[in-house]
C-alpha cells in the first residue's frame, strides 16, 4: 500500500497508526492556531443552528436542574464559536435569568494558540465572567472533581484522537502502521535537521516550514495484532466478529478515553455528553466496501469515527443510556423541517462535475446569494471567501464583487444549515442558476451516505 514517491525519504519509523496520527495533529495545531479553519470548515466553526439546537436541549433540562452552579464544558473549541453561539442563546431565552446565571463554561483545549484564538472570539465578548479557556488535554482532564460537571460538548475532536485501524483477513486480524515519508526539496532546511525538529515535536521551528505537513507522504503497511492487551478488547472482539473482510476499520481509542473521562467526571441526573463528529453510523456503514478511514485537510490527519463501536464501549463503561442519530435530523428536528448544507446542495448541482474550481466558487457564492433571499441569521457576519490560486482575472473579480454583496445576515457559511422551507423559497432563482426539482429533493431525501455526520449522547 505504499504511496511514497521514488524521491521521498522516511522522517521515522513504521508505527501503529494513532502514534504518527496525534503527532502530527498537535504538531498541526500547536503552528496553526484559530487559521485551522482556513483548512477547514464544521457545522460549528461559523453556523449557529447545530449550537442552538444543543442550547435548546441543554435548556429544557437545565430549568429543572437544581444545582446552583451548571459546569458545561467544551472539549476541542476550535475558534469559539459553539461557547459564543451557546451562551449568547442561552442568555437570550433564558429572560426570568433562571440559567445563564448559574453557567460556567469551560473551553477545554490542548492546543494554547487554539485557545487565545477562541478568546478573542467576537461572540464571547458579551459573556466575560461566564467562560473559561483550560489547557487541558481531552482524553486526561484530571484537574476537575468526579462528577462535578452537569454537561459536555464536543464537535470533530474524536476523529483527531488516537486512532487504530484494524483489518479481518479470514481468522487473522491485522494492525495498520504508518510511516511519514517526505521528498527532501519540500523540507525547507537540511533534512536531518528538520528530521529531528519533527520528532520532537518542535513547533516554534517547525512553524517556520507551515507546508511541511501537507507535503507528508504516508506509507502503509499492516501487521498482524492481537488484540487481548487492546482497551475494551471483550467488546473489539465482539465487533471484530462482526467485520467484514479486507475492510479497513478505525478504532478511536482516544474517544474511547473521552468517554471514560466523561463517566468520571458527569454529576449524576445531569444532562450527559453529547460528542458530534463523522463516520459510520451502524454496522452497515462499517462494512460498507471503499468507503474512506481517514482524511488529510492541510495535513491534519483525521480518522472516520467508527459510532457503532463507540456506543458499545460507552455502555461497556456504565453510561445507561446511549443514544445515536444523524446530526441533520437532530437538527432538523428542533427547526421542525428537514435541513441540509449549502454544499450538499451545490453538490447536487447537474454542472458541477464538470466545471472549473473557480466557476463552483461562482456558483456557490449565486447559490448563497439566492437562498440568501429568505434566510436571515440571528447574528451579523461578513462572510470572507478568497478565491482559490489559480483563478483568472475575470473570475477572481467576479467572486470579490458576489462576496460584497452577501448580506451579512445571510447564511454564515457554506457548511452551514439552511432548512427545505428556506430553499424552496427560493425555487425560481434556484431554477435559473441551473438547479431542478429533482435534484432539490435528493438533497432532503437521499438515503444517508457511508460516511455522515452523526450525534452520539451519553447519559
Ligand atoms: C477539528 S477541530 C474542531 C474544533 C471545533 N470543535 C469545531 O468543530 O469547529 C479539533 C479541536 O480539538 C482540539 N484537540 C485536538 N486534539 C485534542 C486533545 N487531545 N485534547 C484537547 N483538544 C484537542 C484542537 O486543538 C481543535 O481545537
Amino acid at each position: 500500500m505504499g504511496q511514497g514517491t521514488p524521491t521521498s525519504l522516511p522522517l521515522g519509523d513504521f508505527k501503529p497508526a494513532d502514534q504518527w496520527q496525534t503527532h502530527v495533529n498537535a504538531i498541526f495545531y500547536g503552528i496553526q492556531g484559530p487559521s485551522i479553519h482556513d483548512h477547514f470548515q464544521t457545522y460549528v466553526s461559523r453556523d449557529h443552528r447545530l449550537a442552538h439546537a444543543l442550547t435548546e436541549e441543554f435548556l429544557s433540562a437545565a430549568r429543572e436542574n437544581p444545582a446552583p452552579v451548571l459546569n458545561v464544558q467544551e472539549w476541542g473549541v476550535g475558534n469559539g464559536n459553539l461557547a459564543g453561539c451557546f451562551l449568547s442563546h442561552v442568555k437570550e431565552l433564558d429572560a426570568k435569568g433562571k440559567v445563564y446565571p448559574r453557567i460556567r463554561y469551560a473551553l477545554c483545549d490542548y492546543s494554547n494558540e487554539i485557545l487565545k484564538g477562541a478568546r478573542q472570539n467576537p461572540r464571547l465578548a458579551d459573556h466575560a465572567g461566564r467562560f473559561f479557556p483550560i489547557l487541558v488535554p481531552a482524553d486526561y482532564l484530571d484537574c476537575f472533581p468526579s462528577q462535578s460537571v452537569q454537561q459536555i460538548f464536543s464537535n470533530e475532536i474524536w476523529d483527531d484522537l488516537a486512532t487504530r485501524v484494524l483489518l479481518k483477513d479470514g481468522d487473522l486480524l491485522y494492525e495498520e502502521y504508518l510511516q511519514p515519508c517526505l521528498d527532501p526539496a519540500m523540507a525547507g532546511m537540511d533534512f536531518d535537521t528538520l528530521k529531528t525538529f519533527f520528532n520532537d515535536g518542535n513547533r516554534a521551528e517547525l512553524a517556520r516550514v507551515p507546508s511541511l505537513l501537507s507535503a507528508i507522504v504516508w506509507e502503509r503497511s499492516f501487521q498482524r495484532v492481537d488484540l487481548s492487551n487492546w482497551p475494551f478488547h471483550e467488546v473489539l472482539e465482539a465487533h471484530a466478529g462482526e467485520m467484514a473482510e479486507g475492510i479497513p476499520v478505525p478504532v478511536n481509542v482516544g474517544a474511547f478515553a473521552t468517554l471514560e473521562r466523561a463517566r468520571d467526571l458527569l454529576a449524576p441526573g445531569g444532562m450527559g455528553y453529547t460528542g458530534m463528529d463523522y463516520g459510520m453510523f451502524s454496522m452497515r456503514e462499517v462494512n460498507a466496501e471503499g468507503r474512506p478511514y481517514f482524511n488529510i485537510y492541510g495535513g491534519q490527519y483525521t480518522s472516520m469515527v467508527n459510532f457503532e463501536l463507540l456506543a458499545e464501549v460507552g455502555k461497556a463503561i456504565g453510561f445507561a443510556e446511549v443514544t445515536r442519530e444523524y446530526q441533520h435530523d437532530f437538527v432538523g428536528r428542533r427547526l421542525g423541517d428537514r435541513v441540509a448544507s449549502i454544499v450538499e446542495l451545490v453538490q447536487r448541482h447537474p454542472g458541477t462535475r464538470n466545471m472549473q474550481p473557480w466557476d463552483r466558487d461562482i456558483l456557490m457564492l449565486q447559490t448563497l446569494q439566492a437562498v440568501n433571499g429568505t434566510y436571515r441569521s440571528p447574528y451579523k457576519h461578513r462572510m470572507t471567501y478568497p478565491a482559490l490560486p489559480g483563478t483568472p482575472k475575470k473570475q477572481r473579480k467576479q467572486i470579490a464583487q458576489l462576496v460584497e454583496h452577501l448580506s451579512t445576515r445571510g447564511v454564515p457559511d457554506t457548511v452551514a444549515y439552511v432548512t427545505e422551507t428556506e430553499v424552496r423559497a427560493t425555487l425560481s432563482q434556484l431554477n435559473k442558476l441551473g438547479y431542478r426539482e429533482k435534484e432539490i429533493r435528493s438533497v432532503f431525501d437521499s438515503p444517508r451516505d457511508p460516511i455522515s455526520f452523526v450525534c452520539l449522547h451519553f447519559r
